[in-house]
Formats: C-alpha cells, sequence, structure tokens
C-alpha cells in the first residue's frame, strides 16, 4: 500500500482524535525518519520528546530484541530482573528513594497525586485536600490528570472533574501563595512548561515554592515528563535548580519509545503514602519496558548524553536566536537545553508547522503561537544548521 491508502485505511477505522498530518511515517536512522513513500524528514519533534537515542540505536533495540526472547511480561505479582535494575538506576538518577513504573506519562500523574493525597490523609485522617495546580500547565487527558491541567480547552467538555484544585499563574510565588490554605496537600508543576509553550521555572519562583512547601508540609510534586532524562542538560531539570521535589514523574525519554512512566517518591512520601492494596496495574514495570528503561541508563552514561546536551544546546540557541532576528514573524526564543520554543507573531504557527513538512522537517507547535523544538538529544551542529535551512525555506 502507498501512503494515502495508509491514511484512508487509518481515517477508516481509528476513532479521529487526532488532525493528522498527511505523512506516514515508516522507518528511522539516527535522526532522519523516512515516511512509506521513501521521503525522508529531519526529526526536531522526536516523537514529542520522547526518542532521545536517535532512531535505529543498535544497542538499544539489541537490548529490547533480547528481551522479547527472553520474558516480555509477568505482572506485578512476581519479581522480575529488568524492573530491579531499572528501579535503581532510575532512583539513582535522580537522587530520590522509590519508583512506581507506569504505562504513561498521564497515569504517572494520577499515581502522584494519589500519592499525595494517601500522605495527607495518613497525616489528618481528612479527605478534603487540595491541590494547587499551575494555569497554562499540561499534565494529561485522564480525569485526574485533566483536573491538574490548566488550559480549560482540554477541561470544558468533561466537567465535573475531580474536585479540590486550585489554580495558580506560573512564575508568580505571590499567586501561588494567594491559593494555600490549611487543606493544601501538594503544589504540581511542570519544571518547564511545555505544551503551554516552553516557559522554564524562573529560580526563585521554584526555590520560593519549595520554602512554602517545607514550612507547610505540602509536597511539592514536579512533572519531568517532557523536560525530564537529559532533555534540559541535567538528568532532570529541577537539578539546576537546587530544589528536589518530594515527587517526580517522568515518561516520555524514560523509554524511548517504548510506553513507559514512573512516578519517583522520597523517602518521607514512600514511608507515608501508598501500601499493598492502594495502588496497582497490570502491565506498568513489565519486563519489556523496563529493559528499555534501563537500557536506556545505560547508554545516556556510555554515550554521555546529558553532557552532549550541555555541549550542542548553546548552538542550537545561537541558531535560532539568529533566526529570530532575521524575520518579522519569529520575536523571541526561550527554553533550556534542547527543549526551545520560539513565538510567532502574525502568523498562524500550525501554517508554518505544516510548511516545515513539506521542506522534510519535523518541528511541533506548543501553546497557540510557539515553534516548539524537542530534537532527539544526539544531534548534531550540521543537523542544526540543516534544520535552520529547512525552517528557512518554510518561512519564505
Ligand atoms: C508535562 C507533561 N505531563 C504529562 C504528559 C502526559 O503524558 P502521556 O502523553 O505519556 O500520558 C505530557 C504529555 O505531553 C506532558 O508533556
Amino acid at each position: 500500500m502507498n501512503s494515502k491508502e495508509y491514511m484512508e485505511q487509518t481515517e477508516q477505522y481509528v476513532l479521529h482524535t487526532y488532525n493528522r498530518f498527511p505523512v506516514v511515517l515508516k522507518e528511522g536512522h539516527g535522526v532522519y525518519l523516512t515516511d512509506a513513500d521513501g521521503n525522508d524528514y529531519l526529526d526536531f519533534g522526536a516523537g514529542i520528546a520522547v526518542f532521545a537515542l536517535g532512531y535505529g540505536n543498535e544497542a538499544y533495540n539489541d537490548a529490547l530484541k533480547a528481551q522479547v526472547d527472553q520474558l516480555i511480561h509477568t505482572s506485578n505479582l512476581y519479581y522480575n530482573v529488568p524492573l530491579a535494575e531499572a528501579a535503581k538506576k532510575l532512583v539513582e538518577a535522580s537522587g530520590m528513594d522509590k519508583v512506581f513504573f507506569t504505562n504513561s506519562g498521564t497515569e504517572a500523574i494520577e499515581g502522584a497525586i494519589k500519592a499525595a493525597r494517601k500522605y495527607a490523609f495518613l497525616k489528618d485522617g481528612g479527605t478534603d485536600h487540595e491541590i494547587i495546580a499551575m494555569r497554562h500547565s499540561f499534565h494529561g487527558r485522564s480525569i485526574g490528570a485533566l483536573s491538574v491541567t490548566g488550559n480549560p480547552h482540554y477541561r470544558e467538555a468533561f466537567q465535573p472533574l475531580m474536585g479540590g484544585v486550585k489554580f495558580a499563574d506560573f512564575n508568580d510565588l505571590a499567586s501561588v501563595k494567594s491559593q494555600v490554605t490549611d487543606k493544601t496537600c501538594a503544589i504540581i508543576l511542570e519544571t518547564v512548561q511545555g505544551e503551554g509553550g516552553i516557559y522554564p521555572a524562573d529560580p526563585e519562583f521554584l526555590q520560593g515554592i519549595k520554602a512554602i512547601c517545607e514550612e507547610k508540609d505540602i509536597l511539592l510534586i514536579l512533572d519531568e515528563i517532557q523536560c525530564g532524562m537529559g532533555r534540559t542538560g541535567s538528568y532532570f531539570a529541577w537539578q539546576q535548580y537546587g530544589v528536589k521535589p518530594d515527587i517526580m514523574t517522568c515518561a516520555k525519554a524514560l523509554g524511548c519509545g517504548v510506553p513507559v512512566g514512573a512516578f519517583v517518591l522520597n523517602e518521607k512520601v514512600a514511608g507515608a503514602s501508598l501500601v499493598p492494596g492502594d495502588h496497582g496495574t497490570t502491565y506498568g514495570g513489565n519486563p519489556l519496558a523496563c529493559a528499555a528503561v534501563s537500557k536506556v541508563f545505560d547508554l545516556f552514561e556510555e554515550q554521555q548524553i546529558v553532557k552532549h546536551v550541555q555541549d550542542i544546546a548553546p548552538y542550537l540557541e545561537q541558531k535560532l536566536d539568529e533566526l529570530v532576528s532575521r524575520y518579522d514573524c519569529l520575536s523571541l526564543r526561550r527554553g533550556k537545553g534542547l527543549m526551545q520554543g520560539v513565538v510567532v507573531t502574525g502568523r498562524p504557527v500550525g501554517e508554518i508547522v505544516k510548511k516545515a513538512l513539506e521542506q522534510r522537517l519535523i518541528v511541533l507547535s506548543a501553546g497557540s503561537d510557539v515553534l516548539r523544538f524537542v530534537p532527539p538529544l544526539v544531534i548534531e551542529k550540521e543537523d542544526v544548521d540543516e534544520m535552520i535551512r529547512r525552517l528557512e525555506r518554510a518561512l519564505a
């Protein structure tokens, strides 16, 4: 079948919840993807900040193949080897204490919310605890995750959502403080807001929130699903702020394409929240997903991925800044590491994303007016140069 036929078949059988771009992606090598008609695309989207290692990484693929041949699934009624290995590596990389593996980022958020509520319940026996979340945040599409997602457009049709959630303005400490009550059990935010338009937290903001949390025994939940796993130049973005969360969520690049997420707890929460019977999942922590996580950590170390991000990100920033200075329709760049956004003015951002695709370049949008660049973490300078060349053709 050709691309057109695959697209028609998909539209016939798959529920239409996405306006997909008219491309059928078939294989990938390094930072390039190839469609079903043989066209190559330079990928600065990485499957929405997922494929950190680049496509076709032989060691990663071999580890998955070996695990497929050995054991794919066990359930959580038993122990399995990759679970033990992956958990140790995630705990060591984060400096936190205990991990629960999920199947997606959204489920990691659900688990984080449950852990926070249970912690508060054990503290005072009440069940009316509040969570403060941020406007323009994105945490996922399930009812719990939507409840802490600060975008009315995603929420509107699905009310009533989970109760006890208040919203504050990101990077506005006074706004957060004004929402704190004696029932607040947690504050949840992305260390770098992704879908909302690539906004890194200001250090004073995050440090200020941490101080409030410590003073009032409120739990700090940092969502590192998009900005974590090396993307900003450290394993987790909060590691650059001198602020440690009580609970962290991660997913996306954690498995580099195999669906897996996790919430990670410090000892304080781990020791006084979820116990057997409180939370579970059939697939979470299964050998295949955990073999992927384990191999991702090994390869991050072997290939010095975090160091590479630190080295290459200034070049991407410089090239994007130059681009912004050359085009009236681009007004500003912001971001951290290989998570960058460029604000588009006077033109719909979706139009530029579409034109870029015609030039065989994958970039994403974020929010209503931001071009988002979240490439595989293995990009080199020549990939940045090629991206700029293709994007300039699209802008023209
Ligand atoms: C910051 C953040 N949190 C949560 C999610 C939800 O993750 P998933 O799509 O894996 O369920 C996303 C997805 O884009 C995200 O960017």
